[in-house]
């Protein structure tokens, strides 16, 4: 059963398993998988019969990987290391050295993970989590093949094999379709999970249910009611130590592509006629294939420069490490996007997405039409459009603004805002995305997990922007100073439509 049908069980029958991280010792697993999988014990989410086996190059014994994760959870985890349940979750952690190309190495993996069932139950299921550079994924998956560590689905029914695989798939339409080709040479689709962290989290599940679990949107969620839809994902932060990553991959690929995609999806979807994995990828392909190829005038990147971030100077994209000097990658992207379907035609979804903007912030503002302005109009100020705007992160919430009179006898109409906090409301933190992702994929649930269709039809409608970008003279970088809301040729994008970006 899918955990939006679950009407309050709290707990899932999962299946006794080894979760494999190929790429154990690098940035992602400390900072968020390895809390993940503690959060998880911690909460007794994990199978009773688990273990975690970390996979990567550097040498090391599995006293000092698990010495490794004590200190990326005091740095990273949601909750901190308590003694009892460390105890136990540490030894539930093994480390196995080996090249990703090395035959050997794999064959002494399979040794391991066959003592591991023998020793905890873990009956032959296996997670293997591909936390590596995209280039890897089909090497890794061949070798995992030869070894045996792969089981065919339509031979073997009482085990599993599944892999989860990180983003980027692909860096375009034809290198993400090879990519899922050389997949399915070892695995068929259903044993594939594509994570976009996005979908794990709580408020990108909740659009679905706010959405189809009221009755008052639906009506009011088309084209005779929504003037415009604007999706924002901001951060504050530069690009750190991804210097070397951020240059061969940008803003395009790294966030819209996938993340802005699903977010943009959920919104726009049709409802799906049930709560299966594929009834609702199969409504969210459809708004991706129905979005309409992006015009000349429609699409400004962006760079950062030297600027201050609250109230501190910092340096500019060019001047990271690992940047070449003359970079002409983006780090920020507007669009503005048409789905030519019944419901939107004619209704602009604006998108933003950058790198050292004022504040971190992911969300996303429906804004409703003008009222007719017969009355409560002062000829010298219109009434504020109602805009309800879903935050994703951070301040996780739902914000309605609408308009009201202003208590004394005269009438002055203001806008005031109805809003929902999780926080404050539910008085819990949310867990992080990977948390309910891990567990979905030991549940062999999908349904939060990109499906090919999606990462195409998502490539389909951006590589063209690539290309362009990539005939084009070099850009005019840096275009936008740190701790702006990006360059002004985004403001004349949306102001040449006679309407603004939203403050937040
Ligand atoms: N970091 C993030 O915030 C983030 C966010 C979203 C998605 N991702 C994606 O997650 C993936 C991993 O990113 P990351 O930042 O964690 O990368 P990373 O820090 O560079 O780590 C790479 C890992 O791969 C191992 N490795 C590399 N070459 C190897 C080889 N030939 N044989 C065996 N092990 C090898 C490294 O092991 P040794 O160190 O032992 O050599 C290291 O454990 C990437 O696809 C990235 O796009 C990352």
């Amino acid at each position: 059963m899918h955990p939006l049908e679950e009407q309050g069980q709290s707990s899932r029958m999962l299946d006794p398993c080894i979760l494999l991280i190929f790429g154990a010792t690098g940035d992602l697993t400390a900072r968020k998988l390895l809390p993940a999988l503690y959060n998880l014990s911690r909460e007794s989410q994990l199978p009773p019969q688990f273990a975690c086996v970390g996979f990567a190059r550097r040498p090391k014994t599995n006293e000092q990987f698990r010495e490794e994760t004590k200190t990326a959870l005091n740095s990273f985890s949601r909750s901190k290391p308590e003694e009892k349940i460390w105890n136990h979750f540490q030894e539930q952690l093994y480390y196995h050295c080996s090249e990703f190309h090395d035959d050997e190495g794999y064959a002494k993996l399979k040794k391991l993970l066959d003592d591991l069932d023998a020793k905890l139950g873990t009956k032959g299921n296996r997670i293997f989590y591909l936390s590596t550079q995209p280039s890897f994924f089909p090497l890794i998956c061949e070798k995992l093949h030869k070894a045996g560590l792969i089981y065919d689905e339509s031979q073997v029914k009482n085990k599993w094999s599944k892999i989860i695989v990180e983003k980027p798939f692909g860096h375009d339409l034809t290198s993400s379709v090879a990519l899922q080709k050389e997949l399915l040479k070892f695995l068929s689709e259903n044993q594939i999970y594509r994570i976009d962290h996005y979908l794990g989290k709580e408020t990108v599940q909740n659009i679905l249910v706010f959405r189809f679990a009221n009755s008052i949107f639906e009506s009011l969620w088309n084209n005779r009611y929504v003037d415009h839809v604007q999706i924002t994902v901001g951060e504050d932060i530069g690009i750190g130590t991804r210097g070397k990553f951020f240059e061969e991959a940008g803003l395009l690929r790294d966030i819209i592509q996938n993340h802005v995609m699903q977010l943009l999806s959920l919104v726009a979807m049709e409802p799906p006629s049930n709560l299966s994995a594929n009834a609702i990828r199969d409504e969210k392909v459809k708004v991706l294939q129905a979005i309409r190829a992006i015009e000349d005038g429609s699409c400004v990147r962006g760079q950062y420069g030297p600027g201050f971030i609250g109230g501190k100077p910092v340096i500019g994209y060019k001047q990271e490490g690992n940047v070449d000097s003359k970079s002409s990658i983006e780090t920020y992207v507007a669009l503005r996007l048409f789905i030519d379907n019944w419901r939107w035609s004619g209704v602009p979804f604006y998108i933003r997405s950058g790198k050292r903007l004022p504040k971190k912030s992911s969300e996303i503002a429906i804004t409703f039409k003008d009222p007719p302005s017969v009355l409560f109009q002062d000829s010298s100020k219109k009434n504020d459009p109602n805009v309800l705007a879903i935050r994703i992160q951070p301040d996780e919430g739902t914000a309605l603004k609408i308009n009201c009179k202003v208590p004394g006898p005269s009438s002055p109409v203001q806008p005031v805002k109805m809003d929902f906090r999780y926080g404050s409301y539910f008085g819990v933190t949310p867990p992080e995305a990977y948390e309910r992702l891990i567990c979905d994929c030991i549940l062999g649930d999908n349904t939060l997990f990109a499906r090919e269709d999606e990462v195409f039809s998502s490539w389909k409608l951006l590589t063209p922007v690539l290309e362009k970008w990539e005939k084009e003279n070099p850009a005019p970088f840096p275009n936008y100073a740190s701790g702006t809301w990006g360059p002004i040729e985004a403001d004349a994008m949306i102001m040449k439509d006679g309407r603004k970006w939203r403050l937040i």
